[in-house]
Formats: C-alpha cells, structure tokens, sequence
C-alpha cells in the first residue's frame, strides 16, 4: 500500500486516562448509528473490566490539536468465552472506533483507522500477523474505510457483525 498521506496534520491519540475520559464519554454519533457502536462510557468501563482481568486493551481519544474528535479501543487476545469468534484468537482488533457526529466526513476516520494500525504494528502485547475488525453489515461507511485499509471479510461473524481480517506483514 502506497504511504498514506494524513487528512488532519495534528490528528494524534492520546491514551485514555483520568484527566480526558469525562470529555470523551461526551463524545457521540449520529441517532442514526446508535446501533453500530456502544457508548464510549460503556466501552471504558469493559476496558477497565478486562484490564482487571489481566487481559490486553488499550483506549483511546482520537484529537486534533487539543479537540478531541473520536475515540477508539483496541484489543489482543481479550476475549475468553470459548464460543469466541476463532479470528479473535492470536489477533489484535480494533474494537470500538467513533468519529464525533459535528467532526465526521473530514478525513478524521481514515486518520484514526491509520493512527491504530501504526500503533498496534509496534506490538504493543506481542507480535501478531492480524488485525480483525467487526461491523454491522448495514454500516456502509465503516465496511468502506476498512476495505480502504485492506480489510476483507473472511465470512466469519461476531453476533450479527461481519467480521474482517487485515494482515500486518
Ligand atoms: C465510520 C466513521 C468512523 C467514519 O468517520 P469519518 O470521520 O466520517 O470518516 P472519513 O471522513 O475519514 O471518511 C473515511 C471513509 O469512510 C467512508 N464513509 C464515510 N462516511 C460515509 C458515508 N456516509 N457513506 C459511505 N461511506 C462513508 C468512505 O469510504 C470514506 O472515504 P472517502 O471519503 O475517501 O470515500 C463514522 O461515520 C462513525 O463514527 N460512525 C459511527 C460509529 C461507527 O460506525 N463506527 C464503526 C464501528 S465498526
């Protein structure tokens, strides 16, 4: 894939922590895609839950400059349940990833996809040679930018969430 050119300049993440999460839990999407992404309180507290447990996730807000415009969660071997989809295991995903509805359609979700891939090709709980993503097969702008990523569906499906599988080498 030909270098990718970022949309924002100063589009970063940052880790979630305890001075930013009550600004990111304020964050929100359209009514329209309620169905196609929890709550960005609910996803910190099942991060804390799985940081309890030992297990792998890593949080974050997507910003530019100081203005936090999305947020983000990945994760590596963090689910346990033995009917767990088998493209989760020895694999990093993308978890939860959101655009704020007032900051959408500028270039901020192709930015962020870019910054998680960069992050979670550093290993940061060990080599893996995937990457998986979920959506709802409704979500047509999020197959879109996976797809743009190098995402493809495998057939596999988490729930009603159609699973798709990026190689990182
Ligand atoms: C999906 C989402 C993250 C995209 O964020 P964004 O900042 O608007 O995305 P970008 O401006 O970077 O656009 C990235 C690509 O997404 C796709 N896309 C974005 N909005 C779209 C729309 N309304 N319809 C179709 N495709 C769309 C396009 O492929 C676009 O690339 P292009 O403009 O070069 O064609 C955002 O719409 C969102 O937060 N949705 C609700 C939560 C969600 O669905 N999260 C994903 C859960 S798996």
């Amino acid at each position: 894939m030909m270098k990718y050119q970022f949309k924002n300049k100063t589009v970063h993440l940052e880790k979630v922590s305890a001075g930013n999460f009550d600004v990111l839990m304020d964050l929100s999407v359209h009514a329209s895609q309620e169905d196609f992404v929890a709550p960005n309180g609910y996803s910190m507290a099942e991060a804390y839950a799985v940081l309890s447990d030992g297990r792998f996730v890593q949080a974050f807000g997507i910003y530019d400059g100081d203005t936090p415009v999305g947020f983000a969660m990945i994760g590596h071997n963090a689910f346990t349940e033995p009917d767990c989809p088998a493209s989760y295991k020895n694999s990093y995903y993308l978890w939860r990833f959101m655009i704020d509805q007032r900051y959408q359609g500028r270039g901020y979700g192709k930015d962020g996809v870019q910054l998680l891939l960069d992050y979670i090709r550093s290993f940061p709980d060990g080599e893996e040679t995937t990457c998986c993503v979920s959506y709802e097969p409704a979500n047509e702008a999020a197959k879109r930018l996976y797809a743009f990523f190098g995402f493809v569906p495998n057939g596999e499906m988490d729930y009603d969430e159609e699973i798709a599988v990026l190689s990182l080498i």
